[in-house]
């Protein structure tokens, strides 16, 4: 796995911000989106792009680059990833989405699954995964393995907050999926929570906490 930590002023004043204690459940959700669009523009850098010809406005053909071959599925894994579809999907409108639902047995941390929909002829297409939290990295390889053994070949994941132990995790058992990430942070606690992360997200961003 190559993991890119995105290091912008912007991202890095957001992620600030969404760090801070008492924060609101609309201010939450409209960073977790803005975060996941500025992440989405990054980890699209590398789409391969054909020429194609267009008539211009002045009535002349022009040549123009379009993204070439792949589509793109959008995965979301619940509850947490839906904060980020909408700042994902302001760049990517036509994307497909497959919804991956997994949640963390708070006991042993380990991932469980409780609902799936991908989107069909997942042997063509390049899926994006994303999430706000990569912690021991459970229910980002359980995704990855879910969509390599419906056929997809092609994967990047987005996360915002990212622990080390995490992304050894991802790189050990998906060395071939990129994670871009606005922060590498320092560790887990003993509760599998990131340090200093930003709390639960999913509670946040649904005002369940
Ligand atoms: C959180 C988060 C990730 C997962 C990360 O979801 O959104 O999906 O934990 O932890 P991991 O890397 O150790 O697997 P959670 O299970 O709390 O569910 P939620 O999104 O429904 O709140
Ligand atoms: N899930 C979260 O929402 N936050 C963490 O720090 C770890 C897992």
């Amino acid at each position: 796995m190559a993991l890119h930590v995105v290091e912008h002023p912007l991202l890095q004043h957001k992620i600030g911000l969404l760090r801070e204690h008492g924060i609101s459940t609309k201010k939450f959700r409209e960073l977790v989106s803005e975060v996941g669009n500025l992440l989405t523009y990054e980890a699209t850098r590398q789409l391969p792009t054909e020429t194609t010809t267009i008539k211009s406005w002045t009535g002349e053909d022009l040549d123009v680059q379009e993204i070439k071959g792949k589509k793109i599925t959008l995965v979301p894994i619940l509850r947490a990833g839906l904060g980020m579809l909408d700042g994902v999907m302001q760049l990517l409108p036509a994307a497909k989405i497959s919804v991956v639902g997994l949640q963390r047995n708070e006991e042993t941390l380990e991932p469980v699954s409780y609902f799936e929909k991908l989107v069909g002829n997942l042997e063509s297409r390049r899926a994006l995964v994303i999430d706000p939290m990569l912690a021991t990295g459970g229910s980002l390889i359980a995704t990855i393995d879910l969509l390599k053994k419906s056929g997809c070949k092609n994967i990047t994941a987005i996360v915002l907050v990212a622990a080390p132990e995490g992304v050894a995790a991802v790189e050990k058992a998906h060395p071939d999926v990129d994670v871009y990430t606005a922060a590498l942070d320092s560790h887990l606690n003993e509760q599998g929570y990131i340090v200093p992360g930003l709390g639960d997200a999913g509670d946040k961003i649904f005002g369940t906490q």
